[in-house]
């Protein structure tokens, strides 16, 4: 395993100190999710189960022998875990990078606790070196292009990729993000733009962050 593929294991083994006996455990999507997985298999016998963010995810978890349970039948999960593409120290993240967002944003929201994965390289002092992600309903594309130039961005299409949800997704480039909560409420408010891939009006409750010098939580 290398360096950086040590790190998010790093990551991941901390977050399993946040799951307890018999809980229904919110699973993120990504490289960093996917060291949790194969972790939470050697504690399946534990969990009750785990409602899954992707279909990609849905797919490890149960080779993994994890039962995956529909996020309608199991009500308010207690633990969410998902990695980031950027994170501030505020725990304002920008995710979408394996364009789960949508999912993502709905499990973190039916969840009390968001525990977010990352190796170190994803810390940044401002968000927004990362193309911000947003899931687009396909006729909308062009008109939320538009919007998202006159708001200053450079929406960049992401060619070939469908989303679970059968949607597009548009990866703006040169966004301000120094006021992450506005952009995002903005940016909700455009018709056709399914969800942004900022999460700052309810970010993570905690960060693990794994670097070469330790694992930090903030
Ligand atoms: C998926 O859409 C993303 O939000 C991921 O959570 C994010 O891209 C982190 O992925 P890695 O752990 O692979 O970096």
């Amino acid at each position: 395993m290398n360096q950086a593929e040590q790190l998010k294991r790093k990551a991941a083994e901390a977050a399993l100190s946040f799951v307890e006996d018999d809980m229904i455990v919110g699973v993120g999507t990504g490289s960093t999710v996917n060291h949790f997985i194969e972790l939470l298999k050697g504690m399946k016998g534990r969990i009750d189960g785990a409602v899954s963010s992707s279909d990609a995810s849905t797919a490890l978890l149960k080779q993994a022998g994890i039962a995956v349970m529909d996020l309608n039948s199991v009500g308010t999960l207690p633990l969410y875990v998902d990695g980031a593409d950027e994170t501030d120290a505020h725990r304002r993240l920008i995710k979408g990078g394996g364009a789960a967002l949508t999912r993502e944003k709905i499990v973190a929201a039916a969840s009390e606790k968001f525990v977010c994965i990352v190796d170190e390289s994803k810390k940044v002092g401002v968000l927004g070196e990362f193309p911000l992600p947003i899931e687009v309903i396909p006729m909308a594309r062009s008109y939320v292009a538009r919007q998202l130039v006159a708001a200053g961005g450079r929406p960049v299409f992401r060619e070939g990729v469908t989303t679970d949800n059968g949607n597009v997704i548009l990866d703006v480039h040169d966004l301000n993000l120094v006021d992450p909560v506005s952009v995002e409420r903005q940016f909700n408010c455009i018709p056709g733009v399914v969800t942004v891939g900022l999460f700052a009006i309810r970010p993570a409750e905690v960060v693990i962050s794994a670097g070469v010098g330790g694992v930090e939580r903030f």
